[in-house]
């Protein structure tokens, strides 16, 4: 049988995050798409393969499983300078948007052409995986993610490569073996009490009851832990996260100062940035635009810490809230002050960015590793039991 390479990659609303093989690839993508024509003007082929790959993601997919089949896209930081980019709404579902597919697809393939796992053969490449996924805790809740595994395992999709640079003119057959869609306030759980060889670590964490509020893009999910599961009618997920709050920033910076920003992800910047963070260029000055970011990050922390009331008071005897996903990083000052003037529950929030943003990507690969791990040990059991008899 071909090699099954591991996958696990979280389609965030942001940004995709994937960790492959033996934590030997990773990759970050805006979850921007635009589609395109195939003819996107470049320089000769020396220049392009001089350029950032991952700038220049340039792609056809042909796959059963989109609405859209055959279409060309640009994907990721190249997506941004057209204007016709698709960013995902609130509201709409992540198991139902061709836009999560081709996200998926786009990162599978860039990961496959440039692993050794597979053999390349005249610009053909055949990449069978095992992917570790995740859906929002709603999406799970309405049974979405049955049919969103079926559509993965049920054909085989193709990621073309075009005005891409180094892999121009590669075709990329993805085949999976086997698909978990794991409900991600559950994963955010995994992953605060397994290490990455699936030992226990946070002991005391293990029996508490605890929430887990994940504030990402367009989402907040909080998931109720108790017994070391997630309870699922008491988690609930809402259609908030920051990318609205950016889009309104976005505005204000450009009603204001007359500044027109391309994309959500030059407000990240601006608000998450180690130097000149929330200043812009006018007109060639450097601005302060602190009073705009600050008045509606407080805003969205408010709603957000709200959330966090309304699911307490409802699970009475939880012990600790941990907050993860991007947005926690944004909002960690916010939510901080306003806890201590409000209610002073028991709250904790990542040090390192970073460690939020990945958490959901680093639980689906302990997940998928375990699965693995159990279902080719059940597997060799089953073997020794029939030579046995
Ligand atoms: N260093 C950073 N880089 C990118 N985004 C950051 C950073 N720090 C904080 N953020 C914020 O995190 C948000 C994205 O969070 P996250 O990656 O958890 O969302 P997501 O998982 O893609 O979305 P969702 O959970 O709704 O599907 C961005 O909108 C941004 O405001
Ligand atoms: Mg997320």
């Amino acid at each position: 049988m071909a090699k099954s390479r591991v996958a696990a990659i979280d389609v965030g609303n942001d940004a995709l995050k994937g960790i492959f093989g033996k934590l030997d690839h990773e990759l970050y993508i805006p979850n921007i798409i635009a589609p395109d024509l195939e003819d996107r003007p470049v320089i000769g082929i020396e220049e392009l393969d001089k350029k950032e790959v991952l700038d220049n993601i340039h792609i056809r997919v042909h796959s059963p499983a989109l609405e859209e089949n055959g279409v060309i896209y640009r994907v990721g930081n190249l997506a941004t300078k057209t204007t016709n980019s698709q960013e995902l709404d609130p509201g709409s579902s992540k198991s139902e948007e061709d836009q999560t597919l081709i996200m998926l697809f786009a990162a599978l393939a860039l990961d496959a052409v440039q692993s050794s796992d597979f053999k390349e053969k005249s610009d053909i490449v055949d990449a069978n995986y095992t992917l570790g996924t995740g859906l929002p805790l709603r999406e799970v809740k309405e049974g979405k993610d049955v049919g969103y595994r079926s559509q993965l395992l049920g054909s085989v999709h193709q990621v073309e490569f075009l005005v891409t640079p180094k892999h121009q003119g590669k075709k990329v057959n993805l085949k999976f073996d086997d698909v978990k869609v794991y409900p991600e306030g559950f994963a955010a759980y995994v992953n605060l009490v397994m290490d990455n060889d699936l030992k226990v670590i946070n002991k005391e964490l293990l029996d508490k009851q605890i929430l887990i509020q994940d504030i990402g893009g367009l989402s907040t999910d909080i998931a109720v832990i108790r017994n070391r599961n997630v309870d699922d009618d008491k988690a609930q997920g809402f259609n908030l996260g920051v990318s609205e709050s950016l889009e309104q920033i976005r505005e204000e910076i450009r009603s204001r100062h007359g500044v027109e920003l391309d994309s959500r992800r030059d407000i990240v910047d601006i608000i998450t940035r180690k130097n000149n963070r929330h200043h812009i260029m006018v007109k060639g000055s450097r601005t302060n635009v602190h009073d705009i970011t600050d008045h509606i990050l407080l805003e969205l922390a408010k709603k957000e810490y709200r959330f966090l009331r309304n699911v307490w008071s409802k699970n009475s005897q939880s012990e600790i809230c941990y907050f993860v996903g991007g947005g926690s990083a944004v909002l960690k000052d916010y939510i901080k002050a306003l806890n201590n003037k409000l209610d002073g529950y028991n709250i904790e929030f990542f040090e390192d960015e970073q460690e939020s943003i990945w958490m959901m990507a680093n639980a689906y690969y302990k997940l998928i590793n375990q699965y693995i791990g159990t279902s080719s040990k059940d597997k060799k059991e089953d073997k020794a039991a029939t030579e046995a008899k």
